[in-house]
């Protein structure tokens, strides 16, 4: 499989736009209403908001591009705003990991994790983080796969009106 994995800049809002909320209305369809969905990808999928998180240095967007298009992408920042019982190690937080379901099962996601990570290593994190639906079972098993193990923390992270949980994992890099 044949993909090259890429910072985003501005001239990808738009696609990374259409991605995110394409593989966002894929893995959580059904579990709210269609109302809370739309709205929730009007708020944070709109090309503005996107432009405005690209614009950031500090908010690392990943593209894994195949032929000229992104099939999935990473979201990285050293955030500790969710969660601050991470302040007390140097923390990155993958905000998103998102795969274009035509191409799951096919390493992808793999790759993208293991380029996260390096990047991690060589910026000198001690720790990796993320928060996963709690019944989100394929990607708790791919995450569990890739080495991440349950803090025992939760978080809320509702779809509009629809109260959702999320699991904080966490994995600890070897130095
Ligand atoms: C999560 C994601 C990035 C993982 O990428 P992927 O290419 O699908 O991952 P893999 O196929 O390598 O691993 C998935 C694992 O889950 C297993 N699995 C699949 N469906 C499952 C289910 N319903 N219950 C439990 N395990 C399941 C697979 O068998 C595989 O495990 P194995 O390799 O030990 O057999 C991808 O599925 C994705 O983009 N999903 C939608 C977005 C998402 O959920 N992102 C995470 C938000 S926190």
């Amino acid at each position: 499989m044949q993909f090259t994995i890429t910072r985003a800049t501005l001239s990808d809002a738009e696609a990374l736009a259409d991605l995110g909320a394409t593989t966002f209305r894929d893995t959580f369809s059904g579990t709210c209403t269609d109302e809370d969905m739309q709205q929730f990808l009007d708020e944070n999928f709109n090309l503005q908001q996107v432009t405005n998180e690209l614009a950031n240095e500090q908010d690392f967007y990943y593209l894994a591009i195949m032929d000229g298009k992104p099939i999935g992408y990473l979201r990285l920042m050293e955030d500790y705003s969710n969660f601050p019982l991470m302040t007390q190690w140097k923390a990155l937080e993958l905000k998103r990991l998102y795969v274009d379901k035509a191409f799951h099962g096919m390493g992808i996601a793999q790759d993208l994790m293991k380029f996260a990570e390096q990047l991690a290593q060589q910026n000198q994190f001690e720790v990796i983080w993320l928060g996963v639906w709690e019944h989100n079972l394929r990607a708790k098993k791919f995450y569990e796969n890739s080495g991440f193990t349950d803090s025992g923390h939760t978080h809320d992270f509702p779809i509009g009106s629809t109260p959702q949980t999320d699991n904080w994992l966490w994995k600890f890099l070897e130095k």
